[in-house]
């Protein structure tokens, strides 16, 4: 019988060392060795023959780039328009996508909408569900929309068997839910582990790149936020989405952290509602039309999320702070660049915020980490302290600098293009650097430094 070791791996890296180690030697990480046992049988040794245990061709020979052709790598439609415009256009054959998001986020609902989307039409698609049995899985379908005839699931978690349920038939997708549950019998370790999910993943990636079969993977992220199980995971998928967003907000965010295939720029914001996620076509309607009358601290920023213009409300509230020590706190907002921007106002235009509490709020739930945001937090922080409410037609875009001047934003043409399709009839921006032509109807007021936006807003 094989004689079974013990090794560590770090579970952000993949490292392995012999010995446990406070401080991982490959990423330098504190506390992420995890002990595994290996069991020494040549198992590696089908790797290297040349057909796959499946029976597509794993050898390549070398050939000249120049000669390698692209135009019949086509790409298929999700189905899901928001989708495919992250992805770059649509699925890539053979592409192994991994989709990470918190618990409750809508991961499962996004991969089984894409299934029964890609299924309506006719193609064959295996969701692979080791978290929930076929009869939930149904469950939430039905609540989507008709089932298709040949969308087939299966309640497994070990891949040998995964991989022979592909063979039975030709499957155009397959989704995996989640590659936490992933058991590959023949490497040690539980479900979930770094081995794992590592060896689970090769052998999905090795059946899915010969036979140029589309995979979806569902990732669960830790309580950090990034995803869980090994970093080399994310090294080894194409694509890897991030779904985001706040679950008490109906509104969810999906973008590429990294593409192979496309940028990594595309947003993609849909809405959960009672059958399932909705794109939301227009998102800046939809935010400023939560927004309600006009009230003191509230402004709006023209930020652009990835290649997208988005017009979104910024909420400050200043008060008077009671206990002790004032309180920051921003949700949707980096917490240092709001107190970078009071500080900001209290060196450069006198505002003294040092006894006063501030809130700030991005509308919606969402997340966005554009500089061009400053300038709307700065002209809402001073309507919320001066108690002065700002014209809803007016919108701001710029960037501030420690020393109190306003930046330029990039894109501007495409946010003036938004502002102005919205009906804005203002919009406050930095006073330097060139501007474009403005579209009809809207103002632009340039200003060169924050000193000068309580002039011209009030
Ligand atoms: P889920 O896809 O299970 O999240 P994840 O797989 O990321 O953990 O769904 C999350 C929530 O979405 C769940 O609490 C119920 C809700 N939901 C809706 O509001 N409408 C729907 O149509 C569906 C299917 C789910
Ligand atoms: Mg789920």
């Amino acid at each position: 019988m094989a004689k079974a070791r013990t090794r560590y791996l770090c579970s952000d890296c993949g490292t392995s060392t012999a010995q446990w180690v406070g401080k991982c030697p490959g990423c330098k990480a504190w506390n992420s060795l995890k002990e595994e046992t290996i069991t020494d049988s040549g198992k590696r040794a089908h790797r290297y023959s040349t057909a796959s245990p499946q029976g597509g061709v794993l050898t390549q020979k070398a050939r000249p780039l120049a000669e390698v052709t692209i135009e019949n790598i086509m790409r298929l439609s999700s189905g899901e328009a928001e989708l495919d415009r992250v992805l770059g256009g649509g699925v890539v054959p053979g592409s192994l996508i991994l989709l990470g998001g918190e618990p409750g986020i809508g991961k499962s609902t996004l991969m089984l909408q894409v299934a029964m989307m890609v299924s309506a039409s006719g193609a064959k698609v295996l969701y692979v569900s080791g978290e929930e049995s076929p009869e939930q899985v149904r469950m939430r379908a039905q609540r989507i929309g008709a089932v298709p005839k040949s969308l087939m699931v299966l309640p497994e978690t070990r891949v040998p068997m995964v991989l022979n349920a592909l063979q039975e038939d030709q499957f155009s997708l397959l989704v995996v839910d989640s590659v936490q549950t992933l058991d590959q019998p023949e490497v040690d370790g539980a479900p979930g582990s770094v081995s794992q999910i590592r060896e689970s993943v090769a052998a999905i990636t090795a059946y899915a790149k010969s036979f140029a079969l589309p995979v979806f993977l569902v990732g669960h992220i830790t309580k950090e936020g990034s995803l869980a199980g090994p970093k080399v995971l994310e090294h080894m998928v194409d694509v890897v989405l991030q779904f985001e967003g706040d679950r008490n907000h109906a509104y969810r965010m999906l973008r590429a952290a990294k593409n192979r295939f496309g940028t990594t720029s595309e947003l993609g914001i849909y809405e959960m509602m009672g059958d399932g996620l909705k794109a939301v076509e227009n998102p800046s309607e939809v935010l400023l039309g939560e927004a309600g009358e006009a009230s003191s601290g509230s402004a709006i920023s023209v930020a652009l999320e990835g290649a997208r213009p988005l017009l979104v409300e910024m909420q400050a509230l200043v008060s008077t702070a009671v206990y002790g020590t004032p309180q920051r706190s921003g949700t949707g907002f980096d917490l240092r660049r709001l107190n970078m921007l009071l500080a900001v106002l209290e060196k450069r235009c006198g505002f003294k915020l040092g006894s006063f509490d501030v809130f700030l709020n991005l509308a919606g739930g969402l997340k966005i980490s554009d500089p061009a945001n400053d300038l709307a937090v700065v002209a809402a922080i001073l309507s919320s302290s001066l108690d002065l409410p700002l014209d809803r037609d007016t919108c701001f875009a710029g960037e501030v600098g420690l020393s109190g001047e306003i930046r330029p934003v990039a894109r501007l043409d495409e946010r003036m293009s938004e502002a102005a399709r919205l009906g804005m009839k203002r919009m406050l921006v930095s006073g330097h650097g060139k501007r474009p032509p403005t579209p009809k109807g809207l103002t632009l007021v340039p200003i060169k430094r924050v000193s000068e936006i309580q002039r011209v807003i009030f």
